[in-house]
């Protein structure tokens, strides 16, 4: 799928403008400035007014998603049972901290609560729920989701 070939899917008539740019975020991720460029050409309307028309919902990205999202627990129960330390190793490892967007393939994101609070501390690494993570074993967890030659931070 190109981003032309998501556009013809649509006539282009202005009420039309939202469904496409819905369309071309469920493809791609996210809404580029290429994508928007497009739009408005298809449409016939100036970027910034597709860009303004996109912006006004929160579920359209702009960004190209992080392909490693990681996110820990830090709700009450799960910090109790070293949530703080599990981030610690998870910023070790990767060597980012929590919520830098430097790196644009990973995200760290602390979260308040997963209802899995028995289970804590929770740590999710691309939608992979990891239960009672102990903080000596985040090594072992992350290095299946990262290139076998990365070099750890230490
Ligand atoms: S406090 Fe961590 S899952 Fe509820």
């Amino acid at each position: 799928m190109t981003i032309e070939k998501a556009l013809l899917q649509f006539e282009p008539e202005k009420e039309n403008l939202l469904p496409a740019i819905k369309k071309i975020q469920d493809e791609f991720g996210f809404v580029s400035k290429e994508s928007i460029e497009a739009c408005a050409d298809y449409f016939y309307i100036k970027p910034s007014a597709v860009y303004s028309a996109a912006s006004f919902y929160d579920q359209i990205n702009f960004q190209k998603p992080a392909s490693i999202i990681i996110q820990v627990c830090d709700g009450a129960n799960c910090s109790i049972k070293k949530a703080e330390a599990v981030i610690e190793e998870i910023e070790k490892f990767t060597g980012i901290k929590v919520g830098d967007e430097f790196d644009q393939n990973i995200r760290i994101k602390r979260e308040s609560c997963f209802g899995l609070c028995t289970q804590g501390p929770i740590m999710k690494v691309n939608g992979v729920i990891f239960e009672k993570v102990d903080p000596k074993k985040v090594d072992d967890i992350l290095r299946s989701y990262f290139e076998p030659n990365r070099t750890q931070i230490l």
